[in-house]
């Protein structure tokens, strides 16, 4: 791999939509994805076979407690030693040693426009609320529950008769073109975090 592109390691634990956007635009950006790594047995991995991108699991149900996943996590992190680790669905909170170790590295994506509804399932949480727009953002991992600084975000309309599932594909499309802007930014560009604010060069 030339020097100068980035190495990217995606973490998934389910579909892998967003996983399979950032192999799709391969290309696009000067980076190569060097593993998946997963906490569970999830469609992320045929996708990841499929691709011929090396898998990395840390399976939760082998490990005795969170303690034991965490170490074990961020033992696998450093070993593939990526300018960026992208979660893409991956539905842990990662513990303050993890965090720390790779500050500003480590990416989220999440489906809403934070800080409005962080959480599980911020889909779900806008459309109950009656909110008229909400959207995905792409965030830098902090020690909050998806309260880190805010690299992009898209917006979505929600339109009369709407459906929680229409909503939900609508959302998953923007955060394929978003999470793929994204990279192609931290991979090319100089990325300047300043308190709160993230801006490219
Ligand atoms: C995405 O919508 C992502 O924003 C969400 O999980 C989905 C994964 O889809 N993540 C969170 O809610 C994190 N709090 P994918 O597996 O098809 O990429």
């Amino acid at each position: 791999m030339e020097k100068s592109r980035k190495r990217l390691v995606v973490l998934a634990s389910g579909e892998g939509t967003n996983f399979q956007a950032l192999i799709d635009a391969k290309g696009q950006y000067p980076g190569e994805i060097t593993a998946l790594v997963v906490d569970r047995e999830c469609n992320a991995v045929k996708r990841a076979e499929r691709h011929g991108i090396p898998v990395v699991k840390v399976l939760a149900k082998d490990c005795k407690d969170k303690r034991e996943f965490n170490t074990r996590l961020l033992q696998e992190l450093e070993k593939l030693r990526a300018d960026y680790y992208l979660l893409a669905g991956f539905m842990r909170i990662l513990p303050p040693e993890i965090v720390h170790r790779f500050p500003k590295r480590i990416v989220n994506i999440h489906p809403s426009l934070l800080p409005a509804f962080p959480g599980v399932d911020g889909v779900k949480d806008a459309y109950l609320y009656g909110v008229k727009y909400t959207g995905c953002t792409v965030h830098f991992v902090d020690e909050g529950v998806d309260t880190g600084p805010i690299i992009g975000q898209r917006v979505v309309e929600i339109v009369d008769g709407e459906t929680l599932e229409s909503l939900r594909e609508k959302i998953h499309q923007k955060e394929h073109q978003l999470y793929v802007e994204v990279v192609k930014n931290l991979c090319s560009k100089r990325v300047v975090v300043n308190g709160r604010k993230v801006e490219f060069f």
